[in-house]
């Protein structure tokens, strides 16, 4: 876990009590944050946009996208849509574009794959490529695109990774690989882009639906709140420590 001071509480550079102005919106610091529906994308998103941040979140389900968009009031943008979909990453670009900058990208959007979690010698090709494009090629695709942006305000990305990435649990070996596939690709980025800080995270066990569909919600219940991960990725926007891989515990 990253064991920096608590982050002091920042001051919102946004009225959130009315729609902003072209203006707030450059002066803002803006996030682009995939799946922000629900578990620990609508937890963070929550938190930025309480600390003042303006943030341009995106999941599948149009829905629950806009209740939990909704809750932000004027400081989210919600754009439905899947990140595996070329032209929904045109569209959160543009988004992006609308207010003035980007400061903050966070991939965080994933998929599990296949439910119950197959052993290796069974997994289904095409679900293992589907799973690949959603969790590695969709957020690199996203990186690339949103890179200039970040560069030109010395931004940051925030990857989520999982300790499945690195241990080997059995049933894992699909969704394990491709966030060890994202990991490296962080690593790189790191040190391709000196201006733009890039973290991976793995953020432990969380009660979200996602973790449900893994190991039944009976189990899932007795794991932590997204919330919990919230202050750590907080003070790593804060305080900006060199890149690197991250664990919260
Ligand atoms: N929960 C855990 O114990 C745990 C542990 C380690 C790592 N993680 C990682 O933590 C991150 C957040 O997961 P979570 O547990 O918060 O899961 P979650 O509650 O199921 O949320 C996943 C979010 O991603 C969206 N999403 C999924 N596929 C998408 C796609 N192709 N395009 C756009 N949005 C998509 C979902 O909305 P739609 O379905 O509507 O698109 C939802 O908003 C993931 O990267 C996960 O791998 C979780």
């Amino acid at each position: 876990m990253y064991g920096g001071p608590r982050v002091p509480s920042v001051t919102p550079m946004t009225d959130r009590t009315s729609s902003p102005s072209a203006a707030q919106a450059v002066n803002s610091r803006n996030a682009l944050v995939t799946g922000a529906s629900r578990g620990l994308g609508l937890a963070l998103s929550r938190a930025l946009a309480a600390a003042g941040w303006r943030v341009v979140m995106t999941a599948r389900g149009d829905e629950e996208l806009q209740k939990s968009a909704a809750e932000l009031g004027p400081a989210a943008t919600a754009v439905a849509g899947d990140v595996t979909d070329p032209a929904h990453r045109t569209r959160l670009a543009h988004a992006v574009e609308d207010l003035g900058g980007l400061d903050l990208l966070v991939n965080n959007a994933s998929g599990l794959g296949p439910t119950p979690l197959p052993r290796l010698a069974d997994y289904p090709l095409d679900a293992l490529t589907d799973l690949f494009a959603a969790n590695v090629v969709a957020p690199l695709a996203l990186i690339q695109q949103t890179l200039p942006a970040l560069r030109a305000r010395r931004g940051a990305v925030i990857n989520i990774s999982s300790d499945a990435a690195v241990e080997a649990y059995e049933g894992w070996g699909g969704y394990g690989a491709t966030k060890a596939a994202l990991d490296q690709i962080s690593n790189v980025l790191a040190a391709e882009e000196p201006d733009v800080a890039v973290w991976w995270v793995d953020p432990g066990e969380m009660n979200t639906r996602m973790l449900a569909a893994a190991v039944g919600p009976a189990e899932a219940s007795g794991a932590p709140s997204p919330d919990t991960v919230v202050p750590t990725l907080l003070r790593l926007i804060e305080e900006r420590p060199p890149s690197g891989r991250l664990v919260h515990r």
